[in-house]
């Protein structure tokens, strides 16, 4: 059977009529940059993640860096967030002069371990990036009282998590800003680079729509230094079409990671993704624990399933990041992860077959 990790074109083709009608409408006002299209993505995905302001931008890494921008997080700041996640988490924490702190991850949940926040904090510490892992969310309660009790600004990474809840609050809502990536493999992707930045804070708002077009509110004059980010008016307006499926594209896949956790929980080698009770999750990657990982996913190869590894190694064993002198044993629950996750086929258009296929090919090496 011909399996990809992931199916775009099957996507685009069942709501071809509407995403090509949008596309055109676009071309046919011939307005590109901030127009009316991505004002009302910004108004929709706000309301439908219970925030206030949405501020479309380039990638959910630029998402990130203005958000840290805005704070004026720059040389000699610290900020805190976990090795086990995407490395523009991090990376634009570095990319402005400030230094990453990780902090190890809970093991169960793959998100950053409240426990040991505390440890972490310096005179230096200014913000903590909570990474909202594979669609589920960090333990925000704990995150927001310690950010509260020493003032830091806390900036969600949500790229792999629209419209996942954490006790009934949406992900990106609760913190100062939350993060959106549009990549075109994230649950709410675009065809091309897109991000948006969440807040319900006005005067962050604004300085962040100033921020990502070169730091002007009024066309050439400029009262900050900012950068060139904009979502532009085309992937807005494909976005805007996907948004009205995007609730129905989520059930689809907690559908599909039910029946995978059915088919999968006696096998005693692997872990089904663990889930805390006030948590959805909304399975941007559905990713097991398992023994033999590397032999496990070669069999898979061998037998036509395609596999990915998110993520192969963690961020303090990078190399970008050696200057920071962390070593191997300095975030054992991380590095354990890196060597134990395998993800595996998920999004809304996986069929019964294809997804059974999967499980077959799993139970074959166990059995
Ligand atoms: C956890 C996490 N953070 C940040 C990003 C960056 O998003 P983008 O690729 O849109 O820049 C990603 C995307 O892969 C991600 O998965």
């Amino acid at each position: 059977m011909n399996m990809p990790l992931l199916d775009l074109t099957k996507q685009y083709h069942a709501i071809k009529e509407e995403i090509d009608q949008a596309v055109i409408r676009v071309l046919e006002k011939g307005s590109f940059i901030l127009g009316e299209e991505v004002q009302l993505l910004e108004e929709e995905v706000a309301s439908l993640c219970g925030s206030t302001y949405g501020i479309g931008v380039n990638s959910g890494t630029d998402a990130l860096l203005l958000s840290l921008m805005a704070y004026g997080i720059g040389n000699g700041d610290e900020v805190i967030t976990t090795p086990f996640t995407f490395i523009a988490t991090a990376e634009v924490v570095a990319l402005l002069g400030a230094k990453p702190v990780f902090v190890d991850i809970d093991p169960k949940t793959f998100n950053i371990d409240v426990q040991k926040i505390d440890a972490a904090i310096t005179t230096k510490t200014k913000a903590i990036i909570p990474v909202h892992l594979y669609g589920q969310m960090a333990d925000m309660d704990p995150i927001m009282d310690i950010a509260k009790k020493h003032n830091f600004v806390v900036i969600e990474d949500a790229a792999q998590a629209i419209l996942s809840e954490y006790k009934g609050k949406c992900a990106g809502s609760i913190g100062h800003t939350g993060c959106f990536s549009f990549f075109p493999a994230k649950n709410l992707g675009a065809y091309g680079d897109g991000g948006m930045i969440l807040t319900a804070d006005k005067e962050t708002a604004e300085r962040l729509k100033m921020l990502r077009n070169h730091g002007s509110r009024i066309k050439y004059h400029h009262s900050a230094i900012g950068c060139n980010s904009r979502l532009d008016e085309i992937q807005a307006a494909v976005l805007r079409v996907k948004l009205r499926y995007i609730q129905k594209w989520t059930e689809s896949r907690r559908q599909i990671a039910e029946r995978y956790n059915e088919s999968l929980k006696d096998i005693v080698s692997l872990a089904t993704p663990f889930k805390e009770e006030w948590n959805t999750c909304v399975y941007n990657q559905y990713t097991l624990r398992v023994q033999s990982r590397d032999r496990l996913q070669k069999h898979l190869t061998d037998n036509g399933i395609p596999t990915a590894i998110h993520y192969p190694m963690p961020l303090h064993l990078q190399e970008a990041f050696s200057y920071l002198g962390y070593k191997q044993g300095d975030f054992p629950e991380s590095e354990k992860a890196s060597s134990d996750v395998i993800s595996l086929p998920i999004y809304p258009e996986l069929i019964d077959e294809q997804r059974s296929a999967v499980v077959a090919a799993i139970k074959s090496f166990n059995s």
